[in-house]
């Protein structure tokens, strides 16, 4: 049945080729909407599992903050529509996002550049505190940023499991130096999702663009 409610009204603004006129009015959309009711979608792209595990935690601890929404493997994304706030993200393999990641980020261009999105990378290599380090993952996510600016971005070290994977990758793995281990840091997690929370989905009290945690 047809209503005519914010979400529509929203949704025919954005359509209209007008659309750039109305962005105070999807920032007042935005900020009319209680935290315990903005609609969060956490996409991920993950080939072992662990950055889907990660990409669980977050939903789980946004939806403890009174957040409804889905987290989803972004491959299996249909539509976006309805969703306040949107966070993406993906194991690195080869100095690069998963393809899923990157199509969803190019699908949904429009609608992450609109609305609070935060990006979040789950990688192995260069986890350092030194700036060597900091500007080479920063890099893994350089054809992502070209796309969509996020509003913010974190890394967090995730795990290597070679006996999930097949004999090229495991030969990938070998050649770039990775053994087996789980370097995932819960407590860092955790305090992003705390973190992404304030500034991503509850709005009105910051937004800062380009974020970098780590
Ligand atoms: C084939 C392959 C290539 C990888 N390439 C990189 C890389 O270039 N840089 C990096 O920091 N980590 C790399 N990693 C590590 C993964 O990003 C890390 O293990 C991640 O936690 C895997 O996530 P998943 O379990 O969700 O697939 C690679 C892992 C695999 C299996």
């Amino acid at each position: 049945m047809f209503t005519l409610n914010r979400r529509t009204v929203c949704r025919w603004l954005s359509l209209s080729p007008l659309s750039s006129l109305f962005a105070p009015i999807f920032k007042l959309q935005a900020a009319m909407v209680p935290p315990f009711n903005r609609r969060i979608l956490v996409a991920y792209a993950s080939q072992c599992g662990s950055t889907e595990e990660i990409a669980r935690a977050i939903f789980r601890d946004l939806q403890a903050r009174g957040c409804p929404g889905d987290v989803s493997a972004a491959g299996k994304v249909k539509s976006v529509s309805g969703y306040d706030s949107i966070l993406v993200g993906s194991a690195v393999h080869y100095y690069h996002w998963l393809p899923e990641a990157i199509d969803f980020v190019n699908r949904y261009r429009t609608e992450l550049s609109r609305g609070p999105n935060a990006f979040f990378t789950v990688h192995f290599l260069n986890t350092g505190n030194d700036d060597d380090s900091k500007k080479k993952r920063l890099s893994y996510l350089d054809d992502v940023r070209a796309v969509v600016k996020p509003g913010a971005e974190v890394f967090f070290a995730g795990k290597l499991d070679t006996s999930k994977l097949g004999f090229f990758d495991r030969m990938g793995c070998r050649l770039m130096g990775m053994q087996d281990e789980d370097k995932r840091d819960w407590n860092a997690i955790h305090t992003w999702a705390g973190s992404v929370f304030v500034s991503q989905v509850q709005p009105g009290l910051s937004h800062p663009r380009n974020a970098l945690a780590r």
